[in-house]
């Protein structure tokens, strides 16, 4: 085998809650996500030694400050291999977005020179591996629906019969073109009071929902911690998540640490017209665009 090619999904948080600051430094959440059909696409060519990655997107480093070179670099260290990747990534979701795009990119590295490199490493050493280069890199090593605890790192995966209410679902996805740093966005999240100052609730009813097939009581549940100190400093956003559901949308949140701002809709048509009227309110150069949960796309 000489090159792979494989997609790396985005994903949306349709649940996020702080429960509280690790001694690390990190918070622990309770988070439910799931891996869109919007995906980069990822190029792997094999090459003797060395690791390169080629990108036009703008704000994606080239250098080892990518997470895909980091995860090339970490598995050549681990497995102490000479062979080396060229890596062609072709981006579509919005960097810095609170869709996962970088964390994605380094869990398709990892699944992409497993096979390229014909590595024999169990799944618990892939996810060893995936979770020291980011929180959220574990979820995308298998991506569908899951309840992510820890700092993110521990997957509970969701069987499609208990996510039946995404069955037919879409989401509008709304990007402003700029992102939102993560750890300033914790930052300001404990500035202004963490989670004593937050209201007490959990995933239970957000997954009776989606296990129920109510798209409705499911919108009525979506929640992230992280939204009102975003919000505060971009009030953009918060414009967003309401003229979503002015436009139709059955429920509206912020994705992640933002920018992204997602609407969740019953059906593609219904998100096709929601994505028309925020269009037409905002202007065609606003970053928006229509898919569907990678679970039910037979993506
Ligand atoms: O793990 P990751 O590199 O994605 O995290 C980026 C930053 O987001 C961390 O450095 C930290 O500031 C913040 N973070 C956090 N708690 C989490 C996940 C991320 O405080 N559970």
């Amino acid at each position: 085998m000489d090159s792979i090619t494989l997609p790396s999904p985005a994903k949306v948080n349709l649940f996020l809650r702080i429960l509280g600051k690790r001694p690390d430094g990190f918070h622990e959440l309770e988070t439910v996500m799931a891996a869109l059909d919007l995906a980069d696409e990822m190029r792997f060519e094999r090459r003797p030694c060395g690791i390169t990655i080629e990108c036009s997107a703008p704000g994606v480093p080239c250098d080892d400050s990518n997470l895909a070179v980091r995860a090339a670099r970490l598995l050549q260290e681990r497995f102490g291999i000479q062979a080396g990747t060229h890596i062609v990534l072709r981006k579509r979701t919005p960097v810095g977005g609170g869709m996962g795009g970088g964390s994605s990119n380094a869990a398709t590295t990892l699944r992409a020179l497993g096979r390229l490199w014909e590595l024999s490493a169990s799944q618990s050493e892939f996810e060893t591996l995936a979770s020291r280069l980011g929180s959220d890199v574990p979820f995308f090593l298998r991506p569908s629906v899951a309840t992510c605890r820890g700092r993110g790192e521990i997957i509970e995966p969701i069987s499609a019969e208990k996510c039946r209410a995404l069955q037919e679902a879409a989401v509008v996805l709304v990007n402003p073109g700029f992102g939102v740093p993560t750890p300033w966005a914790y930052r300001s999240y404990a500035a202004r009071g963490g989670v004593s100052a937050e209201p007490k609730r959990d995933a239970g009813p957000l997954l009776r929902a989606l296990a129920s097939a109510d798209l409705i009581a499911l919108a009525g549940e979506l929640y992230n911690s992280l939204e009102p100190a975003v919000f505060r400093k971009y009030p953009i956003l918060e414009m967003f998540r309401r003229s979503l559901v002015e436009a139709g949308a059955s429920g509206a949140l912020m994705s992640g640490s933002g920018a992204t701002v997602f609407g969740l809709c019953l059906n593609v048509r219904a998100a096709e017209d929601v994505r028309s009227k925020i269009m037409a309110k905002f202007g065609p150069s606003l970053w928006t665009h229509v898919a569907r949960f990678a679970a039910f796309s037979g993506s």
